[in-house]
């Protein structure tokens, strides 16, 4: 049987549109479904909407809609630039949906029937926007510690999950799991906020409607964050156990921003503790964007919409600007110049260049027609080892989510592609009949190298990927089993590849 492999996004509010924010998560998640399933694991890769709660209330009704129509107009949004993004999820669930509010219905009532859902009252300040409470200590100056936005004080009769029971149990999981946590100095962050002991939290709500109702008490909505992390078991089928629960549950990974990460790994391990349930391997919060140096923002109206920039830049461009641009987990600036830069630079003069530098000389020194590799000169070796390298430096990359480094390394041997050919100038062998063999060598070795950079760039760039791997005259899919040096056969006709990146004039 293959592994599997089960990873997630958030699950994103429908009150917002899509933004470069959310879609940093998707294409994330998606390259890594497209690597794994590269490598020959059975991926479940979900993704969908988040679409109970008061903000979606609240701008339901601003807006003179029902919260569900709201949903539906914006959960369209979201599906067509996951689909214009080229991402792959298996599934995409929505919380309105029967499947889902039944899976949550039955963890609820199951935590009301065992004790670790009580009733209580509450009195807090609340943070609507962020759908949080805070204590007395934590507000300051009456302002959300999260987003600095004004906080209520609300007081309501409410139900309460028993959080403060799994104290030692949460610590006890996340120091024996190392890795469940990253990355690391997220891992000591949440540490230090479980040592000082869990509150209960409340879990439902009675002052808006728009949610899931607390079984046999309809006076009350279940809290949105119980209800929305629940998601990850309900796509999978629970409470049916069987099924795609029993084949990919727990999760290998739940990929988030750090703005979630307390929800993710305090508040959903100790539900599921609670349930009964197995805990997910690990948790990874990359960082947050900034736009021009700025936060973004509806106010500052610099949101960056990723529809506009696809239109204009291409996908792969801009699914390889946001994850080449900021190592993972840490925070980036999106700006016009970088990615700008990132174009002309990586991808019109490395990338494709160095593939219509090759393809144009093995059409005028071999008619286009891949010669045999002879025997291997040390620069050809060299060539040859640092492409077989940069595959396993991938492959541990992509263990880590370290992204930006996978793209690094493979730059790396790129480069090593256009310094190679300066080295063996083609151009000079191809004057002297004695060293075709030689020069067919160089060619061979020149574009098996570049077969395995497009395959292993794939999931990242799947369309310049199938492109580029369609000039080398590769037909199948990339797989483990061809991730392997010397595939490309004699006798293959390749044609002379037109660029794959128009440079931009940066004048304009
Ligand atoms: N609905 C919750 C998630 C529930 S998961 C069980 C939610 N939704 S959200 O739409 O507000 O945010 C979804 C994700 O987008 C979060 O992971 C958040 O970190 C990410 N981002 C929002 N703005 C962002 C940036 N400016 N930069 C990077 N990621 C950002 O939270």
């Amino acid at each position: 049987m293959r592994p599997t492999f089960y990873l997630t996004t958030p699950i994103y509010y429908v009150n917002d549109v899509p933004h470069i924010g959310h879609a940093y998560t998707t294409v994330a998640a998606d390259l890594l479904a497209r690597y794994k399933r590269m490598k020959g694991f059975d991926v479940f890769f979900l993704t969908g909407s988040d679409e109970h709660g008061q903000k979606v209330e609240k701008a339901a009704q601003t807006n003179g809609e029902t919260p569900l129509e709201l949903a539906d107009r914006v959960v369209k949004r979201f599906q067509s630039l996951w689909q214009k993004l080229g991402v792959s999820n298996n599934d995409f669930i929505r919380t309105t949906q029967e499947r889902h509010k039944l899976g949550v219905t039955k963890i609820f009532r199951q935590l009301m029937e065992q004790g670790d859902i009580y009733l209580g009252e509450y009195e807090d300040w609340y943070c609507t926007p962020c759908e949080t409470f805070w204590t007395e200590t934590q507000v300051a100056e009456g302002k959300c510690p999260d987003c600095n936005r004004p906080v209520e004080k609300l007081k309501e009769e409410s139900y309460f999950f028993r959080m403060s029971a799994y104290t030692e149990r949460l610590l006890a999981y996340i120091e024996d799991n190392p890795d469940f946590i990253q990355p690391k100095n997220r891992r000591n962050e949440i540490i230090s906020f479980v040592k000082e002991g869990l509150r209960d939290l409340s879990v439902s709500r009675t002052s808006f409607s728009w949610g899931i109702p607390v079984p046999g008490n309809e006076r009350h909505v279940i809290y949105v964050w119980f209800d929305a992390l629940t998601n990850y078991l309900t796509a999978l089928g629970y409470p049916d156990k069987e099924g795609n629960y029993g084949r990919y549950w727990p999760a290998d990974v739940h990929l988030i921003g750090k703005d979630i990460l307390r929800f993710h790994t305090v508040y959903w391990p100790t539900f599921l503790m609670a349930a009964g349930l197995p805990i997910p391997k690990k948790v990874f919060a990359h960082g947050w964007w900034t736009v021009e140096g700025q936060k973004m923002s509806k106010s500052l109206q610099n949101v960056v919409e990723p529809n506009m920039l696809i239109d204009k830049y291409g996908v792969d461009v801009v699914r390889y600007f946001l994850m080449r641009e900021v190592p993972f987990g840490l925070d980036g600036d999106f700006s016009h110049s970088s990615l700008i830069n990132r174009i002309n630079s990586d991808l019109a003069n490395d990338l494709g260049n160095l593939l219509s530098r090759s393809t144009a000389m093995l059409a005028k020194y071999f008619n286009g027609i891949l010669p045999d590799a002879a025997n291997l000169s040390d620069l050809d070796t060299a060539l040859k080892q640092k492409t077989e390298n940069m595959l396993s430096v991938v492959d541990n990359c992509m263990d880590e989510l370290a992204f930006s480094k996978a793209l690094q390394s493979i730059w790396e041997v790129i480069s090593a592609g256009n310094k190679y050919i300066d080295e063996t100038a083609p151009w000079a062998m191809a004057k002297d009949p004695s060293k075709k063999e030689q020069l067919g060598t160089v060619m061979y070795c020149l574009l098996e190298s570049q077969r395995l950079i497009h395959s292993v760039l794939s999931p990242f760039m799947p369309d310049t990927s199938r492109k580029a791997l369609g000039f080398l005259g590769w037909e199948q899919e990339p797989d483990a089993d061809n991730l392997k040096w010397g595939l490309l056969s004699a006798g293959t006709v390749i044609e002379k590849a037109e660029a794959l990146f128009p440079r931009i004039d940066t004048k304009e």
